[in-house]
């Protein structure tokens, strides 16, 4: 039948999509055009089915319905979203109304309250200009047309399971772009409950995101410098609160306009993440040129990369804009380097050795390998990446630094005299 609302259920409990599918099986204007378990599939129904209204439950795993309401929302805006909840917290209903949703149901609730949330939010929807599903969301920028256009670089270093080595690498990977290139290079702990950035730098600053909370829309270059901690091996950073409590008061919306103003002060920002798929992550590999994903030897890890890969494909970040890192390479764990490659159908981008001494003093003392270890396997691949990464972008970025003199000899000297962070 032709002007029906079409509706889509998302639920992770059999139950629950039942329930409301009874609900609404006999109400002459609804169709229900499909329904999912999880939030990738959520993806997946809205953009086949194109429904004029989502029924989302908020809590769910792998992706939250908050994180698929985002995702839903940036390619096809004109959805109407009502979010389903057993929480009735002021937090989960701002992050959701900050996601694009519309309405919040909160469970149980009648027949009466859903059909009268259906209507509202259809006739809200539909009163809107018509808008195109975007299928995928473009890079941000060509990695190589990035540089000239005067916009930051963005690097996010990702996993879909914690401890394979994120902050490890984005710490090292800053210093290295740094060192080989000169250019201006900024630092984000975007894994703002659990960052680690501040303890692997050694900074004994106690600015962080948080100062930037206050601010809210007027933050500009200058209310950045003050918040920014310059490290000694030239690296900005911005650092996460330091008490995981703090993490909630830092909204996705204050990351993204935090970033867009630094893309204006750097040539490259990497990006420490938290795992999976969330509200904020989506906010961060938005914008972000290159998403480096780690993986471990282990077959959770390996398990968890594809079901990532599955996902960040789904949601249009793919082919070289997504690139896989082994990390702990090792010959113990009995499963062969080129297996995890085939496992996850995509070439290894980069192979990090298991060294755990070097590794664990470097952390405990918060100086980043590549700054004093020059001839470990683990320095060298990380200035390998760099490098191919910096030739990729632009031959000059590499050769420019190696005509300014040696770099990295003077900060090594620096590091092991001890440093101070610059205030
Ligand atoms: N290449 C490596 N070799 C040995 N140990 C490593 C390596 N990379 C990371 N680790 C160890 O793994 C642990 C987790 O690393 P971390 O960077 O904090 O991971 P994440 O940020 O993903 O949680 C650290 O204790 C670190 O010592
Ligand atoms: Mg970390």
């Amino acid at each position: 039948m032709a002007g029906r609302i079409r509706i889509a259920i998302v639920d992770d409990v059999q139950e629950s999509r039942d329930n409301v599918e009874r609900l609404l099986r006999f109400e002459p204007d609804i169709e229900i055009v499909g329904t999912a378990s999880r939030g990738a599939e959520a993806i997946e129904l809205a953009m086949a089915k194109e429904p004029h209204v989502i029924l989302m439950d908020v809590n769910m795993p792998d992706m939250d319905g908050i994180a698929a309401t985002t995702a839903i929302m940036s390619r096809m805006p004109n959805v109407g979203v009502i979010m389903m909840s057993v929480l009735n917290e002021p937090d989960t209903l701002r992050r959701s109304m900050l996601a694009g949703a519309r309405e919040y149901l909160v469970k149980p609730f009648s027949l009466d309250e859903l059909l009268t949330s259906v209507h509202d939010v259809y006739a809200l929807v539909s009163r809107m200009p018509q808008a195109h599903v975007v299928q995928a969301v473009p890079a941000a920028m060509p990695v190589s047309t990035a540089k000239q256009t005067g916009k930051a670089t963005i690097v996010s270093v990702t996993s879909s399971k914690g401890g394979v080595g994120r902050s490890t690498v984005a710490c090292n990977l800053a210093v290295a772009l740094r060192e080989m290139s000169g250019k201006r290079v900024a630092l984000v702990d975007a894994d703002l409950a659990f960052g680690d950035v501040g303890v692997m730098m050694n900074t004994s600053d106690a600015k962080t995101i948080i100062d930037a909370v206050s601010y809210r829309a007027q933050i500009d270059s200058d209310v950045l410098e003050t918040i920014l901690v310059q490290h000694a091996s030239g690296v900005h950073l911005l650092l996460a609160p330091v008490s995981p409590q703090d993490a909630e008061v830092v909204t996705p919306d204050l990351v993204r306009s935090i970033l867009d103003v630094m893309m204006g002060m750097f040539d490259f920002i990497v990006i420490d993440t938290r795992p999976g798929f969330d509200d904020l992550n989506l906010v961060v590999y938005d914008i972000t040129d290159t998403m480096l994903l780690l993986v471990t030897m282990d077959m959770t890890a390996i398990k968890d990369a594809r079901q990532f890969l599955e996902i960040a494909e789904l949601l249009g970040y793919s082919g070289e804009r997504i690139r896989v890192i082994l990390n702990r390479n090792n010959t113990y764990s009995g499963i062969p380097a080129e297996e995890i490659g085939e496992s996850l159908k995509r070439p290894l981008w980069a192979t990090i050795p298991d060294e755990p001494g070097p590794v664990l003093r470097s952390i405990n003392e918060g100086v980043p390998l590549v700054s004093t270890a020059a001839d470990s396997k683990i320095t060298q691949e990380f200035c390998r990446m760099a490098e191919s990464y910096l030739m990729e972008l632009d031959p000059e970025l590499v050769q420019q630094a190696a005509r300014s003199g040696p770099r990295r000899s003077s900060l090594r000297g620096m590091f092991r005299t001890g440093w101070k962070p610059a205030s």
